[in-house]
């Protein structure tokens, strides 16, 4: 049964996009020339484990340098100003939620500063490069990777977002292209439970028709204002 006092949010490259971190698709979302499904994939990284390590090294080293933008610092207000119950589902491996003050936060997609024993599954905080064939400190075996959900992985807590989408009284989706499942599905899922929906985005996404409500701009304009219009709401 929804709670009309909760608040989902789900998040996508967009929201960081005026950090300087690049998106996927759109202008810019070529990478040497590779499609992004062509680079992360289970069978690139089998393949040519150098091309796929230094695509994360180079978005790990560019997030050393990024700082989170007014719009994940609206975020992070909200969740401490709002009376009801706020999770924030990020596609963004990222951690610039976390850097703005967000706690309730859940990486979909897995995390840049993170890397995963593809032998043993340990996990430990990684930063600066991550060479190929780097050893696991539990196992030993040269199997350490980027913790990031490739094309064709199932995406991390699954069961917990969809916990929460059924609990929800709105779902916000913001700067996310809407081309990748399952994250794209979320918002049918949140009106077949019985939310109210809100897309943030530049642009239209690919979803753009499933929401009630969409608004269209820069995250960093469009995330605070309407931050402010719920507050101002609630007071
Ligand atoms: P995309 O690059 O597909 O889409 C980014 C969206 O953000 C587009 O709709 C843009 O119009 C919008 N956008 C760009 N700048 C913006 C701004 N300043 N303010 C608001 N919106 C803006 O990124 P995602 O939808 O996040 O997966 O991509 C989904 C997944 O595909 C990613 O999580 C990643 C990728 O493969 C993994 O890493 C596993």
């Amino acid at each position: 049964m929804p709670d009309s006092s909760a608040i989902v949010i789900l998040t996508g490259a967009g929201i960081s996009a005026e950090s300087g971190l690049a998106t996927f698709r759109g202008p810019g979302g070529l990478w040497e020339g590779h499609r992004v499904e062509d680079v992360c994939t289970p069978q690139a990284l089998a393949r040519d484990p150098a091309l796929v390590h230094r695509f994360y090294d180079l978005r790990r080293a560019a997030l050393e340098s990024a700082a989170p933008n007014a719009a994940h610092l609206a975020l992070a207000r909200l969740e401490r100003d709002w009376p009801g119950g706020l999770l924030i589902v990020t596609q963004n491996v990222d951690d610039l939620h976390e850097r703005a003050g967000s706690r309730a936060v859940l990486h979909m997609h897995g995390a840049l500063n993170s890397a995963l024993c593809a032998a043993c599954d340990h996990r430990l905080d990684w930063h600066g490069a991550l060479p190929p064939g780097s050893a696991c400190p539990a196992c030993a075996a040269p199997a350490l990777r980027p913790d990031i959900v490739f094309f064709g992985e199932i995406p991390y807590r699954m069961d917990e977002i969809e916990a929460a989408l059924s609990g929800a009284g709105l779902f916000v989706s913001i700067g996310t292209s809407g081309a990748v499942y399952p994250a794209a599905g979320f918002v049918r899922m949140a009106r077949a439970y019985g939310a109210r929906t809100l897309e943030l985005n530049l642009e239209p996404s690919a979803g753009s028709d499933w929401f009630d409500e969409v608004r269209h701009g820069p995250a960093s304009e469009i995330v605070p204002a309407w931050v402010d219009t719920l507050l101002a709401a609630r007071s």
